[in-house]
């Protein structure tokens, strides 16, 4: 990691307090669960952005990230906050003293990752006893002590809006205390830390916290709250920085992210003020809500140049009748008329999105449905899930998860396929077509190669003759994969 720091320097308003400790006399160990101190826990006074709580002896910290790419962006506030802090980064769990998870809760199977990650690292700190083991992000507020009884050994647990108690939770621990910070703050934006990223030329933004929408099988608003929006000066000047820390790209981030507004601004708005940063190349934004993407928006992406022609647009499902047992808003003929909308005022507008199959009361021609609106639209790319029931949601509560694992797997299955074979169609068309390319880096499986991105942002690989790293270049396909362009770069 770098220690470009973009400090915001701005002032900090309170917080309301989100810390418990555990008192107890004795060091955790792994046979006192975090679960049987609760009643002794107190709330400690509340961290201001600018207090410095120095490290009382384990200093580094390893982040392991989980899940999505708002995940990776908060490791990097974590990052952030440690630093300012005094801790250091390291790349490697066997030479920390602090190990972190942040992890995912979005389907059952992230948090099976976890949980068997936990095991692993059980036996480092049988090793290391002084070893701190930490889990934050959704998965912790979301099974909160639940995690703590399959892993006693785990010492504190943070919430996404607690990160900012790191320090503090840290060095609870390094005194023998249990830590929790679990409790929702819906005021915290973390608009005033600034971010450790790895060097690169792509950058993530998180512009919005949170989410309203309350999709019925989603454990997001659950796990990160409401909405909030970072104020569009403070995102202007973010993205200045990243340009002169050599940045090209950046993509705007939140759970719903054409819904930001921050008071006085739009997405549109915003849309326009980041593309006016100069020197920066390229912007993107994930995810849209359909029913949040206005003509402004579409308008704004055709118009301005800087702005890719890409959306990444989640679907879900072709039926109407499982898009209204999500609550998704939208209606799957609203949906088909929105893209067809964009392609006519967007060219060359690559789409790419999510599916959920087995979803509660989903018939084979509710599946039908999905499959010949995914055949209809061509994505180039699309996420695929089967339905995975979250504790807390309207829908776990609501809704019977009537569709077999077995017939959730074949249905999954299926549309993988037909993606599969339309995503090689369509990079298979692009074959003699000359795309534009931010180099990114070196090719993993080839060193004399470099990888970069189109502005549809599918993956092109091509000798690094005549180009280097950050650079716009015209790549010349020549083949071609599912996944993958190949070709020379021309002049
Ligand atoms: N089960 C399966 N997939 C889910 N997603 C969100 N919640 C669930 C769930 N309970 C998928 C949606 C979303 C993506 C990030 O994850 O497709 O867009």
């Amino acid at each position: 990691m770098t220690s470009s720091l973009m400090g915001r320097n701005i002032p900090f308003g309170a917080t309301k307090e989100n810390t418990y400790s555990a008192k107890v006399d004795e060091k955790m160990n792994s046979k006192t669960p975090i679960k049987t101190q609760l009643p002794l826990y107190k709330a400690l006074p509340t961290v201001k952005s600018t207090d410095r709580i120095k490290p009382r002896g384990s200093r580094r910290v390893y982040i392991e990230t989980y899940g999505c790419q708002m995940n990776v962006s908060d490791s990097e506030l974590m990052a952030g906050i440690l630093i300012q802090n005094g801790y250091e980064i390291v790349d490697d769990s066997d030479t920390a003293d602090v190990v972190l998870l942040n992890t995912c809760a979005i389907r059952e199977n992230a948090e099976t990752k976890v949980l068997n990650r936990l095991k692993h690292l059980n036996h480092l700190k049988r090793q290391k006893p002084n070893l701190v083991l930490g889990v934050c992000g959704c998965m912790a507020q979301h099974m909160k002590t639940k995690i703590t009884d399959a892993a006693p050994y785990v010492d504190l647990l943070l919430g996404p809006d607690a990160y900012r108690n790191l320090p503090m939770a840290i060095n609870v621990v390094t005194s023998g205390d249990a830590f929790l910070g679990l409790r929702p703050d819906k005021g915290e934006d973390y608009a005033d830390i600034a971010p450790i990223r790895k060097e690169g030329v792509r950058a993530w933004l998180t512009i919005q916290r949170g989410c309203d929408k309350m999709c019925t099988f989603c454990i997001v608003p659950f796990v990160r709250g409401r909405e909030r929006s970072i104020p569009l000066p403070l995102l202007v000047n973010d993205v200045k920085r990243l340009v002169d820390e050599g940045f090209k790209e950046v993509v705007l981030l939140g759970q719903t992210v054409n819904s930001y507004h921050d008071g006085q601004h739009n997405f549109v708005d915003l849309l326009f003020a980041m593309s006016e940063v100069e020197g920066i190349e390229r912007v993107r934004f994930t995810s849209p809500h359909p029913s949040d993407a206005t003509d402004g928006m579409i308008q704004a992406m055709a118009s301005c140049d800087k702005v890719c022609n890409q959306i990444h647009l989640p679907l879900q499902s072709g039926s109407t009748k499982v898009l209204q047992a999500m609550r998704r808003t939208y209606t799957a003929e609203a949906y088909r008329d929105l893209v067809a909308k964009m392609r006519e005022r967007i060219p060359n507008l690559a789409i790419s999105t999510d599916v959920i199959v087995g979803f509660c009361g989903e018939t084979e021609a509710d599946f039908m449905e999905t499959c010949n609106l995914m055949a209809e639209i061509r994505y180039d790319s699309a996420f695929m899930f089967k339905y995975s029931a979250r504790d807390g949601t309207l829908a776990h509560r609501t809704l019977e998860d009537d569709v077999s694992e077995e017939e959730k797997g074949r249905r999954l299955r299926t549309i993988i396929e037909l993606q599969e074979g339309i995503s090689h169609e369509l990079n298979q068309a692009l074959i003699g077509e000359t795309v534009e390319v931010l180099v990114e880096g070196e090719s993993r499986r080839d060193a004399d190669k470099y990888h970069g991105k189109t502005d549809g942002f599918k993956t092109a690989v091509f000798p690094k003759v005549n180009s280097k790293i950050g650079e716009l270049v015209r790549v010349k396909v020549e083949s071609a994969t599912a996944h993958t362009l190949l070709g020379e770069i021309v002049a």
